[in-house]
């Protein structure tokens, strides 16, 4: 939990003036519980968002320039005209705010005047919990709130997915960014990708803890084979249009048709992709069934089968984050282990027993320790809301 006094007082220094006007603004990470590479492929998936995130004090300025701080980045405050916002590498972090003002342009929502903001943000960077949507998400929920706009969170988040996707240029799904606008306490939202319709699920995990695992292996997205899994799984749905001439997205597909019709695919890694994302698919649906009955070691299974297959069929795991599930299984009172996120590193997610979780951390950072040499960080999960203005505790 930010302390807002102090970060008052940081923004106060960065910025001048005193503490009237200005607003703060949350937004948290998000682990994904089940449901890895569907998003694009229009299934399911069963995230959940962080009690941790993005916090965003921002006050509005006269003139037309955005002032960007971070308090993770102390040493640089980068000055942004509104007018003629592009993408440059070198602006690093800042270019998420920037892509989402520029969504907001192509939405027809001119800003009328720059803003000033400092981001405070408590998710590691490239640990794969949505660092970048959450302040996606946060500015643009606190810039709609400023402007006296409608803040509908579905919509916030499928702009700011446009806005990565098109500004920043990461094809990622929608996912990150609708688990971290829409995220409640306690709860997993189970969301169909292709229609947005969701439905949040109580997440009851009894005498059990989720655990994030971060390999500290860093994940980059946008140089990684991200878009070439992508790619495959088009090539996938455009050889099975022999049999579906209307199919657009492998999510359309049950099972039960893939499995008939899967020799139209010609590639046999393609096959393998594809095959991944429709049994994925399914394990979403299973395992919201058998958690709804209470079934967490049903779910443990289900969990352990989806990592196996983004191991051995969609081959987004890597050693990492493979020696990290391998440890987490081998301590008594894991019921399930997997990767979360894109892959190639960042972090695993786990179901331990309450009593377990120390010997957990102690044994598999050991274990994880001698078979890479890196350290890994843990996180017991707590579940909690999305984007919202923050109630000030002084
Ligand atoms: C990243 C992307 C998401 C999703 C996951 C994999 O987090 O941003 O859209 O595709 O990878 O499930």
């Amino acid at each position: 939990m930010p302390h807002y006094p102090t970060l008052r007082e940081q923004f106060i220094s960065r910025f001048g003036g005193d503490e009237s006007g200005i607003r703060i603004f949350e937004a948290p990470g998000r682990v994904n519980l089940i449901g890895e590479h569907t998003d694009y492929n229009g299934g399911a998936v069963f995230p959940a968002a962080l009690t941790f995130g993005t916090t965003l004090l921002i006050r509005p300025r006269a003139d037309r320039q955005l002032s960007l701080a971070s308090t993770n980045f102390p040493a640089d405050t980068r000055l942004v005209s509104l007018d003629g916002l592009t993408f440059t590498g070198d602006d690093d972090w800042t270019n998420y705010p920037k892509s989402v003002v520029w969504e907001l342009g192509q939405r027809g929502i001119e800003l009328p005047h720059g803003y000033d903001m400092l981001f405070h943000g408590e998710i590691p960077n490239g640990a794969g919990l949505s660092s970048s949507a959450s302040i996606e998400v946060v500015t643009a929920y606190a810039l709609l709130t400023l402007e006296g706009r409608n803040t509908d969170t579905v919509e916030i988040a499928r702009w700011s997915q446009h806005a990565e996707n098109e500004f920043v240029g990461v094809k990622c799904g929608i996912m990150d960014q609708f688990a971290v606008a829409n995220g409640r306490k306690d709860h997993a939202i189970l969301l169909d990708c292709d229609t947005l319709k969701h439905e949040l699920v109580p997440f009851e995990s009894g005498d059990c803890k989720l655990v994030i695992g971060n390999t500290n292996k860093r994940r980059g997205l946008v140089d990684s084979a991200y878009n070439e899994r992508r790619a495959q799984c088009e090539a996938a749905v455009s050889d099975l249009r022999a049999a579906f001439p209307e199919l657009t997205l492998l999510g359309q597909l049950t099972l039960g048709q893939y499995d008939e019709f899967e020799h139209l695919i010609a590639d046999d890694t393609v096959k393998n992709r594809a095959r991944h994302v429709v049994e994925e698919i399914d394990r979403v649906g299973r395992s919201v069934e058998v958690l709804r009955q209470g079934d967490l070691a049903a779910f443990g299974r289900l969990m352990n089968a989806s990592h196996d297959s983004l191991r051995d069929l969609y081959e987004v795991t890597g050693a990492e984050l493979d020696a990290m599930v391998a440890a987490a299984r081998e301590v008594p009172g894991v019921l399930g282990s997997r990767m979360t996120g894109a892959g190639f590193g960042g972090c695993t997610i786990s179901l331990v027993h309450q009593d377990a979780v120390e010997r957990f951390i102690a044994e598999v950072g050991d274990k994880y320790k001698a078979a890479t040499g890196l350290t890994a960080d843990f996180y017991v999960c707590d579940i909690g809301d999305g984007v919202h203005e923050a109630k000030e505790e002084i």
